[in-house]
């Protein structure tokens, strides 16, 4: 269902190295690099703002590609320069006040269990980690018994950071729409890996980045948000592009998630991100995710062979994030080694998930992120390189 071989003739990184950062920032294929430079070559020689206004269908297109992978109304997408600041955006703009409390799970992105902690802290709310079932993933009862009036949001990460568990995130959804709290879903790693349906989930918001398994360039991200929510949400920020200005002492908001965003952005990186949902789409995230979890599953057998492996992932479902450690060796050891043979992946700490790190005892993870165009013969070599790996 994948064609391998085209899939990696347009992926030009793949003649270099052995990418297994996906989770990281994946590698552009040449439609969206291609999207991207034009347009810097364009703003050089017009002048960028001349350049921006040439391209305004193809940055209308950026909400129709979008919204037509989350099967939602482009009305309700905002284009955010990274996953934390949608999340943000979203976040603070949930009215809170003393006493509420926030639901959240042990595989909570760092950045966002600060801001839960820094406005808990502001405002007088609580934080409460829903406990994990015995596959590690958010347990669904105890969801449901921790739900009352005074759970204002369940603020979930559908995949986290540090390894390859998929929370329930629909399960979830569910749980919210009977308790009509809010529920914020901060699917960075899913996006571009799996088929999301924001109406199929539930989800009130979902925060997304442009660079890791979407594939487009850095510097990009997006924000759904449910129209029927808008009016109950104050945005944090506010410029000429969230709100028009009507009078000395008037200003009104978009009508649409436009509201969320800012008004100097990176056009270019818009119109790659909009190229790399389109490609994706063309491939079809349900043969991605396929190809994905195949991939994963082959390394994390291979892996588990391995006699000074051990292989850390959690989870009922698991993705293309594959995380282990090596007897005797730190993650960075491991990264650099592997770096030295053209193979790359990226190190999980604590500071980015610690409440799941702290309760499995962990402070590190080496994490080889798969994606489509990776083939059977790297994850070979990859293992073939660990096995072989003597001081
Ligand atoms: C689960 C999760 N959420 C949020 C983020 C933050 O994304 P960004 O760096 O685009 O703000 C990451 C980045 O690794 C992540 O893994």
């Amino acid at each position: 269902m994948i064609d391998l071989n085209r899939a990696r003739l347009e992926t030009p990184g793949c003649q270099h190295v052995t990418h297994f950062n996906n989770a990281g920032a994946a590698l552009m294929p040449e439609p969206v690099l291609a999207a991207t430079l034009n347009h810097l070559h364009r703003e050089a020689q017009i002048g960028a703002y001349e350049a921006a206004d040439k391209m305004t269908t193809e940055l209308d297109e950026f909400y129709n590609v979008t919204s037509a992978l989350l099967n939602c109304h482009p009305d309700e997408i905002a284009f955010v320069e990274n996953a934390t600041r949608a999340w943000d955006m979203a976040f603070y703009a949930i009215p809170l006040a003393a006493g509420d409390r926030i639901l959240t799970s042990s595989a909570s992105y760092g950045s966002n269990y600060l801001a839960l902690l820094q406005r808990a802290n502001q405002v007088g709310a609580h934080i409460e980690v829903v406990p994990n079932d015995e596959s590690g993933q958010i347990s669904l009862t105890a969801l449901g018994e921790l739900l009352d009036e005074r759970v204002k949001l369940i603020e979930l990460t559908h995949m986290p950071t540090n390894g390859g568990l998929v929370n329930p995130a629909a399960a979830v959804g569910q749980l919210a729409r009977e308790a009509s709290v809010f529920y914020l879903l901060d699917a960075c790693q899913s996006a571009g890996q799996m088929p999301l349906d924001v109406q199929a989930i539930g989800c009130d918001f979902l925060s997304a980045t442009g660079r890791k398994y979407l594939r487009g360039p850095r510097g990009t991200g997006f924000l759904y948000v449910r129209r029927e929510r808008l009016d109950e949400l104050e945005p944090p920020f506010i410029d000429i592009r969230a709100a028009d200005w009507l009078g000395r002492n008037r200003y009104q908001w978009q009508p649409n998630a436009r509201r969320f965003e800012n008004w100097e952005r990176n056009v270019a990186g818009q119109l790659g991100l909009a190229a790399a949902i389109g490609y994706a789409q063309q491939w079809g995230l349900a043969n991605i995710w396929q190809r994905v979890t195949g991939l994963a599953e082959l390394l994390r057998g291979r892996l588990a062979a391995l006699p000074h492996v051990t292989v850390h992932d959690l989870g009922r479902v698991k993705s293309g994030l594959v995380t282990f450690t090596v007897n005797g060796r730190s993650a960075a050891a491991v990264q650099h080694y592997l770096h030295l043979q053209q193979i790359n992946v990226s190190v999980s700490r604590i500071g980015s998930t610690r409440l799941d790190m702290e309760a499995r005892g962990l402070t590190e993870l080496v994490r080889a992120s798969l994606h489509y165009y990776n083939s059977e013969a790297e994850i070979g070599r990859f293992c073939d390189r660990l096995a072989a790996w003597r001081d």
